[in-house]
């Protein structure tokens, strides 16, 4: 395996773009080909066989730009596919869960965590699995929050429809006097501010995609596969973002979150992998 190579990142869409600002922010030397598989989005409302094939073919793709490892950025599909992928591909590939599961056990000084997330994510139950099997004594709460998605994708941060949605969704956690609140969806940290205001300050918002950053770093450092120094640092092509359709609004949405300006998007047919 070449440490040099790129890591591969992959979402539904645009929304796994916060996980990749997180890894860039944690590590600029690391080169990153990133997907988000905006012909297909949602994945929150899919079948959990669904979800693995798309990953599959995902996966695939991102073996022929030659990535190191893979970073699943969407939750769904971390809840749905990781552990299916992990075992059929020989490469390491992490999902956003257990990070986020282990920031909120480690947060929590009441035990009683809420998660927000899509359908599927909620469904799945992953994150109580998990965050029980850290500590069996945490009370979780679950709540999927579906419009939160379509919000995000149309801009509406800082709406008064966002606020009005968002306060029905988090009345039912604000009963069951959480201290923590796990982001459980990768746009959910683009409402950040939103949720935050709605909960209070007595709440601890966690974000998985940053702990997600530390837990790659700390595999590419563990298994020899951290880029040399300045190796990238001239790239070009250092970071690639590729797509399934729509490609412009895909930069616009990039540009506007990552710390630098993303000239291109590449749009591809995935269901040829
Ligand atoms: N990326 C998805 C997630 O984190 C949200 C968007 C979707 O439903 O595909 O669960």
């Amino acid at each position: 395996m070449d440490r040099n190579a790129p890591v591969g990142v992959f979402d539904s869409g645009v929304g796994g773009l916060t996980v990749a600002r997180e890894i860039i922010r944690q590590m600029p030397g690391e080169r990153i080909i990133y997907f988000g598989d905006t012909a297909r989005v949602p994945y929150g409302s899919k079948s959990r066989d669904t979800v693995i094939r798309y990953s599959r073919q995902i996966i695939r793709f991102l073996l022929t730009r030659n990535v190191k490892a893979i970073v699943i950025a969407c939750n769904t599909a971390s809840a749905y596919a990781l552990d299916t992928v992990e075992k059929e591909f020989d490469l390491p590939v992490i999902g956003v869960i257990r990070a986020g599961a282990l920031t909120a056990v480690n947060a929590t000084r009441n035990g009683k965590i809420g998660v927000i997330g899509t359908e599927g994510t909620v469904g799945s139950g992953i994150y109580t699995e998990v965050m029980k099997q850290m500590n069996p004594q945490v009370q979780v709460t679950a709540k999927a929050c579906p419009l939160f998605v379509p919000l995000v994708e149309e801009g509406l941060l800082h709406d008064s429809v966002t606020d009005e949605i968002a306060s029905r969704y988090l009345s039912e956690l604000k009963g069951k006097f959480i201290d923590t609140l796990v982001l459980g969806c990768t746009h959910y940290p683009l409402l950040r501010s939103t949720v935050g205001r709605i909960m209070g300050d007595g709440v601890t918002l966690v974000n998985p995609a940053y702990e997600t950053a530390l837990e790659l770093r700390a595999l590419l450092e563990e298994r020899g596969l951290t880029c040399e120094p300045e190796a990238a640092e001239d790239d070009p092509e250092k970071y690639q973002f590729y797509v399934s359709d729509l490609a412009e609004k895909f930069t616009a949405f990039a540009t506007s979150i990552l710390p630098r300006q993303v000239r291109e998007t590449r749009k591809i047919d995935i269901e040829k992998y």
